[in-house]
């Protein structure tokens, strides 16, 4: 079970932006990439989606958008609803609270998924993540993926920049040890494998920090 726990959810906001090195970038570039590629009026599904950060961004970013909102985590959930209400964004979000792959199976014109993948482990569940993905996607609707993968980084530098910026030493190797129980990365070029399998094309990176990055593909013609 992949979904956050209330203890996760917890604080989540100002720890992400603290902890994911480029995570307000990434946002942004998001953001950008959708602008670019999303039709004005895209029905676009977001997997994962946690307490709502980048479904705020990008319903400011495209006002002509409506999102369905997939998250099994009701205190992540009860985080994103609380912001799109105060923002009165509600009449464009419909809140599914599930897994993905227990989302009604809808077809969508564009679709988000911001640091699930390396929470499902690789032992077909991630292959199942992306289907789940594709199947809910028209042909040639862009995806926009965000992950931590396995680069070939020196050992240690994850903590070195955390250090660096001033995060607490506890708090530097907790997150270690959250890291080792709980991600499941795999290799970039697994990530793309991956994505090509479940009938992704067009695979492109646009953004790595560290072991975090970001692709561009494109639901393959039916
Ligand atoms: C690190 S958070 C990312 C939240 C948000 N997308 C962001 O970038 O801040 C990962 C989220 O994915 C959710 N999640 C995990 N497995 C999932 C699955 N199979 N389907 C949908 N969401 C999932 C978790 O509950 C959690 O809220």
């Amino acid at each position: 079970m992949t979904a956050f726990s209330d203890a996760a959810a917890e604080d989540y906001d100002g720890r992400i932006a603290r902890m994911a090195p480029g995570y307000t970038l990434a946002l942004e570039l998001v953001t950008a990439l959708a602008r670019c590629r999303f039709p004005e009026d895209a029905r676009v599904l977001l997997a994962g989606s946690g307490t709502g950060t980048e479904l705020l961004a990008l319903a400011a970013a495209g006002p002509g958008w409506r999102f369905t909102a997939v998250e099994p985590s009701p205190a992540m959930m009860a985080s994103a609803r609380g912001k799109i209400a105060a923002a009165g964004l509600d009449h464009r979000v419909t809140f599914v609270e599930a897994m993905l792959d227990e989302a009604p199976p809808e077809p969508h014109d564009a679709a988000v998924s911001a640091l699930v993948l390396h929470f499902i482990p690789d032992d077909g569940a991630k292959a199942g993540f992306m289907a789940a993905l594709a199947a809910r996607l028209a042909p040639r609707a862009p995806l926009l993926l965000t992950d931590f993968a396995a680069f070939d980084l020196p050992d240690g530098c994850y903590d070195r920049w955390l250090l660096d910026r001033g995060v607490e030493a506890e708090v530097v190797a907790r997150a270690a040890d959250w890291r080792r129980r709980v991600w499941q990365p795999v290799t970039p070029e697994r990530v793309r494998g991956l994505a090509a399998s479940a009938g992704f094309e067009d695979v492109r990176p646009f953004f790595q920090a560290l072991g975090f990055h970001g692709l561009l593909a494109s639901r393959a013609d039916a």
